[in-house]
């Protein structure tokens, strides 16, 4: 018999999915062995013993990110794209988001309020003083978000409904990258799972309340079909163009035109405290089914360099664009 296919989760401080998705895919699937990622030190030289990892934590550890860009290079599929992840910030997937027909706010991103470390006058001669601020307020308008363009978790979100509510937020960011964006108020909320570039799930969700009422306090009348169609097309299209095969994505609905909020989430919550028992056994599933059929699939011909890895990111926004385009 051909040796088990080896699905790696690399997880943090989380419990309830990793615990439930590695038995399920021991118990329910042939040919897979799945656990917890376990590494010291990583020789370059080295090869890696996983056909696929599941990645819910580099984020915060820069020293896995380099061991599973390392183990992408040498053949892994790791979840989420490593290259990409590293690479990609919240003003420029807006960007991105908005060439594959999603709705987004307007968006500017701002010049650090404080030099970053290690800085000095001259580093920052490109930049205009004083800034514009003027034409940022006419082209985002009040109210508005002010946010870390790397942010999770609202670190560092604020809600500004004039300019002394914006300085009293911006003066507080420090060495942050911020991003002001118009604040869509909603009538309807949304976040959505997108698993696989192929499956999506909608669930209403309210901001409003404490984090375990938030999947919860929610309106319980069934989601409209065309609505749920757009918000499915929306979700797909974002992570195809981002080439993110796990990620979340929120919508407020304004005028019933739904907008994109936030859909940089490559390690999405998915507790089962917080996101409760119908979703927390979808995505488990859902998830097992892509790492399964990333674990069997044919060895892709994999680029020698990083860079190439991320050119396979823009030739999918391509990709995806082209699809765009073939659809209308
Ligand atoms: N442009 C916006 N319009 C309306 N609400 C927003 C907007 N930006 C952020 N919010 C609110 O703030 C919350 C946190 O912002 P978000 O962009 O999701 O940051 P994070 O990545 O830290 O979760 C969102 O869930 C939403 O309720
Ligand atoms: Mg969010």
């Amino acid at each position: 018999m051909a040796s088990a296919h080896q699905i790696g989760i690399l997880r943090g401080v989380e419990t309830t999915f990793p615990e439930a998705l590695v038995p399920h895919l021991n118990e329910e699937y042939d040919g897979v062995a799945a656990g917890y990622v376990s590494l010291d030190s990583v020789q370059a030289e080295g090869t890696p013993e996983y056909d696929v990892i599941l990645d819910r934590i580099s984020h915060e550890v820069p020293f896995y990110r380099s061991y599973l860009k390392w183990a992408a290079l040498k053949g892994t599929y790791v979840v989420n794209n490593p290259f990409w992840w590293s690479a990609d910030d919240k003003f420029i997937d807006n960007v991105i988001a908005e060439r594959a027909d999603v709705a987004v706010p307007r968006s500017a991103i701002l010049p650090h309020k404080e030099h970053p470390p290690n800085t000095s006058d001259e580093t920052f001669r490109n930049l205009d003083y004083p800034i514009n601020w003027d034409g940022v307020f006419e082209y985002i308008g009040f109210p508005a978000f002010l946010k870390p363009y790397d942010g999770g978790g609202w670190r560092g979100v604020t809600k500004v409904d004039n300019r002394g509510e914006f300085f009293a937020a911006y003066d507080q960011s420090g060495v942050d990258c911020m991003m002001l964006q118009e604040a869509i108020e909603y009538d309807e909320y949304y976040r959505c799972y997108g698993i696989g570039r192929t499956h999506a799930r909608i669930m209403r969700y309210n901001p409003a309340v404490p984090m375990h009422e938030r999947y919860s306090a929610v309106p319980d009348e069934p989601i409209p079909e065309e609505r749920r169609e757009k918000l499915t097309r929306d979700v797909l299209a974002i992570c195809r163009a981002l080439g993110y095969d796990m990620n979340t994505v929120e919508f407020a609905v304004r005028d019933d035109t739904p907008y994109a909020i936030d859909f940089m989430n490559p390690a999405p919550d998915a507790d089962y405290h917080s996101v409760g028992h119908a979703n927390f056994e979808w995505v488990v599933r859902v998830t097992a089914e892509m790492l399964v059929e990333k674990a069997k699939a044919e060895q892709q011909e994999l680029p020698e360099h990083a860079p190439a890895l991320l050119g396979a990111n823009y030739k999918r926004i391509e990709a995806a664009e082209e699809e765009q385009n073939d659809a209308s």
